[in-house]
């Protein structure tokens, strides 16, 4: 293992969401979201997708971002944990329902402004910088049952609204925000990515680049509000990353693989780049695709982000016959199944050679410091007898792509920070099962929601403590 070094004030911590830890769901007047919606169990998937239409809850079924780790009522006790490990930055995400619960109301509801507030300060207390997404995977329900969600023009202003409002209520105690969860997620996951769920009568594709058109142009939007609030505001968008690799070197796969990434990068390349990319059009003409825009919207794209964030669980593989070979959907987005790597216990591919590929893909294509603010192993850990976790893979999986992210460094890409998901255990957005684990903090909880919420310290807390500690320099362990 060659050493690696991490520049002076690199950002070390770990990253949670609203929805995958508060609970608390009706709590402090929020308002019901799409997740709120997603069941565990046979529906989740067509639920997810916008395939079917889930607009009431059910007796019958059980919803584990009701609950989820409840981080609502625990948050100071998990971030003594944070700050035991030497976090110096904690993502996680505002449910824009607890701040409008509706999300078109004319005032914000001022107990999910001071829920906010006090964990920001809770952060700042022990000196860690807060990253703050202002919309992961939850957009407002009453949004989706009475505007159809970001199909609607309507959304900017709503979310701009509860954006500016959060970006002054949390002037001074937030610094770096992202906008939209990854954001390209809306192409694979449309419900559970922007609340959209599909009528018999429309084509799919046609709805989610009009709602990706209003996602961008908000994003936009909300940046420049950010920067006229406090110009000290960085704001970054969020990819969910990861470069697809060509099956083979058959120049029709070489084609897919550039192709496959475009779909996903099409969306940071206005972010980055302040217009829509040369390929756009000919997309948009052949999948029947006709954007209504404003003659203000390009205008308001210029305002770009600061900085480029992306998640990074694994690479993916594309060929010019998708159906062909073996695929998966790691992480929602289609790939086949590269042989040449081995996979998580949920079948995702680990390669951390993949990572130092993406990021300087990424900064190669934008040249904006990047910000690693996903990355993970989701596994199953066993409680020992004396009541241990000896999640060695896990610090395996994570001391390979530190490394690889430090390569990455000294291939002379500068990064911000590293936030590893799911710090402390939480609901998995795929399958809603809290058996898939990615922290390093155990919480005693199953996936039916039973337990008793008991927070363990892993092997992987000790010796990220150490991680971090060594600003990156000491990735061993015994
Ligand atoms: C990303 C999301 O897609 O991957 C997270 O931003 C999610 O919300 C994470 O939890 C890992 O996926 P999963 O399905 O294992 O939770």
């Amino acid at each position: 293992m060659s050493e690696v070094t991490f520049p002076e004030g690199f950002l070390w911590g770990g990253a949670l969401a609203a929805n995958q830890s508060e609970g608390s769901y009706r709590a402090g007047g929020k308002g019901l979201t799409t997740v709120d919606m997603i069941p565990l169990g046979a529906h989740r998937m067509p639920v997810k997708l916008g395939l079917e239409k889930r607009f009431t809850l059910r007796d019958d079924e059980y919803y584990p971002s009701h609950d989820a780790i409840e981080f609502y009522q625990r948050y100071k006790q998990d971030i003594a944990l944070m700050a035991e490990m030497g976090f110096t930055v904690f993502r996680t995400s505002i449910a824009w329902s607890r701040i409008y619960p509706n999300g078109d109301e004319a005032e914000p509801n001022a107990e999910g402004i001071a829920f906010y507030r006090s964990v920001f300060e809770e952060c700042r207390k022990y000196g860690i910088e807060p990253l703050v997404t202002l919309c992961h995977f939850d957009v407002p329900m009453h949004l989706v049952t009475e505007y159809g969600s970001w199909r609607n023009r309507k959304m900017i202003a709503l979310f701009a609204r509860y954006a500016r409002t959060c970006f002054e209520a949390f002037d001074g105690l937030v610094k770096y925000w992202l906008t939209f969860n990854e954001i390209n997620i809306l192409l694979h996951s449309p419900f559970s990515g922007a609340g959209l769920v599909f009528e018999a009568d429309e084509n799919p594709e046609q709805v989610k680049y009009q709602a990706a058109h209003h996602e961008l142009v908000a994003s936009a939007l909300v940046t420049k509000i950010a920067h006229e609030v406090n110009p000290a505001n960085q704001v970054g968008c969020m990819l969910a990353g990861g470069n697809f690799y060509p099956w083979s070197c058959k120049p029709e796969d070489v084609w897919a693989a550039l192709q496959k990434d475009r779909e996903n990068l099409f969306f940071i390349d206005v972010q980055a780049r302040g217009s829509y990319p040369a390929y756009a059009a000919r997309l948009f003409r052949e999948k029947g695709i006709e954007i209504a825009m404003q003659p203000e919207d390009a205008d308001i794209l210029r305002h770009t982000v600061d900085f480029i964030s992306f998640s990074y669980y694994a690479s993916r593989c594309a060929s010019a016959d998708m159906t062909a070979q073996n695929s998966s959907a790691a992480n929602v987005v289609k790939s086949l199944i590269n042989p040449h790597l081995t996979r998580s216990d949920w079948g995702w591919g680990i390669d951390p050679l993949g990572l130092r590929i993406t990021m300087n893909m990424m900064y190669d294509r934008y040249q904006k410091p990047l910000f690693l603010v996903e990355n993970g192993l989701g596994a199953r850990d066993e409680l020992t007898a004396d009541g241990q976790i000896n999640d060695d893979y896990r610090i395996d999986y994570l001391r390979q792509h530190i490394q690889a992210m430090g390569e990455a460094i000294a291939d002379g890409i500068p990064v911000i920070g590293y936030t590893t998901w799911g710090c402390i255990d939480l609901v998995a957005a795929s399958t809603g099962e809290m058996s898939k684990r990615y922290g390093f903090v155990y919480v005693d909880r199953d996936d039916l929601g039973r337990g008793t919420l008991e927070r363990i310290r892993k092997k992987s807390f000790w010796w990220y403590q150490q991680v971090i500690a060594s600003n990156g320099s000491n990735l061993h362990s015994e």
